[in-house]
């Protein structure tokens, strides 16, 4: 069995953002009795015991947390890679400067567009001159930085402004990813899903654009994978590589998972090593033995592994389908029709923005 590489900590899914496109569950409220300073230190020992290297740090909005200063130093003393992935409200410089001293490796900040009133109206508060600001504190103190940019319909016609945004702040990395429909993206996803034309107008100058910074900036470009043939291997494979912790302690194979209907598990139950190696949620859906056909007889089993398990579920009721996206899926129909409906005539479709917390709007 393989030992996993990353751990994403999600350490609160409150946010002062409501973008549409948040994968966060829609439960929120089932994730109000956060893990404490202590379980999460003792989460991070117990995810290095099991080999974990790189942890991302994120929400929701990490910051919110006022220990994530020490959840960073813990890391630290730990030896693991850590990441802050943040939508940058609350990284003033004070608290900047003690993430820096903690040994915070590596900040993600979010944008929602390259100018501030679209941005403000996606991320539904004026955020974007600070998220500025945030990027270049990052740089001043030496951190890496990462642009994260969640593409959808009303802003993929940006990707060359976004660019020019990304290396006028001088960002490592940029990740242009378009939506997974996910949590509140999946309830917007008629809203949400680009067109072809629009794709077709993205491709070439996210295409010139990393001809041209090559060496520079490196730049991520993720499909919407309802227009590819094969699926993405999603979190390369089921419990092969990565785990998540959810606010409450709830561990997933995935961030999604938690819609699935498996039997829960939890941090404050089991220790990680049980959880990763034994766990029947974990072992639902590793390897190969579980798949059906089309995939159990397909050469990509083991580059795909049958595709997303919680976009089977969504878009079938049943998880343990060929992920939908392939189109060598009985159930292609349910992506095409998607599909059909963001090709067709233009409507214009009300997004329902996430809460910043449970109960809260
Ligand atoms: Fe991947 Fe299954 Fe499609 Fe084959 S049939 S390409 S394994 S999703
Ligand atoms: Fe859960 Fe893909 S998001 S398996």
């Amino acid at each position: 069995m393989n030992r996993p590489f990353g751990l994403l900590a999600e350490l609160t899914y409150r946010c002062p953002l409501s973008c549409a496109y948040c994968s966060n569950p829609v439960t929120l409220a089932e994730y109000g009795d956060e893990l404490t300073t202590a379980e999460w230190c003792r989460v991070f020992e117990q995810a290095q015991e099991l080999g974990v290297l790189q942890l991302h740090l994120s929400g929701g909005e990490p910051l919110l947390r006022r220990d994530v200063v020490e959840l960073a130093a813990t890391a630290r003393e730990l030896g693991m890679y850590s990441n802050l992935v943040t939508s940058a409200l609350g990284l003033d410089r004070r608290r900047a400067e003690r993430l820096r001293a903690a040994g915070l490796d590596h900040v993600q900040v979010s944008v929602q567009a390259d100018e501030q009133e679209m941005s403000d109206r996606i991320a539904g508060t004026r955020s974007f001159d600070r998220k500025i600001e945030a990027c270049r504190l990052v740089k001043e103190l030496g951190w890496p930085l990462t642009l994260n940019v969640v593409l959808h319909r009303q802003n993929i016609h940006r990707v060359g402004d976004l660019l020019a945004l990304a290396e006028e702040l001088d960002a490592d990395r940029i990740e242009l990813a378009n939506t997974q429909y996910y949590g509140w993206a999946w309830r917007n996803r008629d809203a949400l899903l680009p067109s072809r034309a629009q794709l077709a107008e993205a491709e070439p100058v996210v295409s010139a654009a990393r001809a041209r910074l090559a060496g520079r900036m490196e730049v991520v470009y993720v499909l919407p994978d309802y227009y590819s043939r094969y699926p993405k291997p999603c979190m390369g494979g089921w419990a092969e590589r990565q785990l998540t912790v959810a606010p409450n302690g709830d561990v997933l194979p995935c961030p999604a998972a938690q819609s699935l209907p498996l039997p829960r598990a939890s941090v404050r139950e089991d220790p990680l090593e049980r959880i990763w190696t034994s766990s029947p949620l974990f072992e639902s859906y590793r390897g190969t033995d579980w798949m059906p056909d089309p995939c159990r007889g397909c050469d990509r089993r083991e580059i795909d592994f049958g595709g997303c398990r919680c976009q089977a579920f969504q878009l079938t009721g049943d998880a343990g389908r060929t992920d939908p996206v392939c189109h060598l899926s009985p159930d292609h129909h349910l992506v095409d029709e998607a599909v059909r409906v963001a090709n067709g005539e233009p409507v214009e479709l009300e997004l329902v923005p996430r809460p910043h917390r449970a109960g809260a709007s």
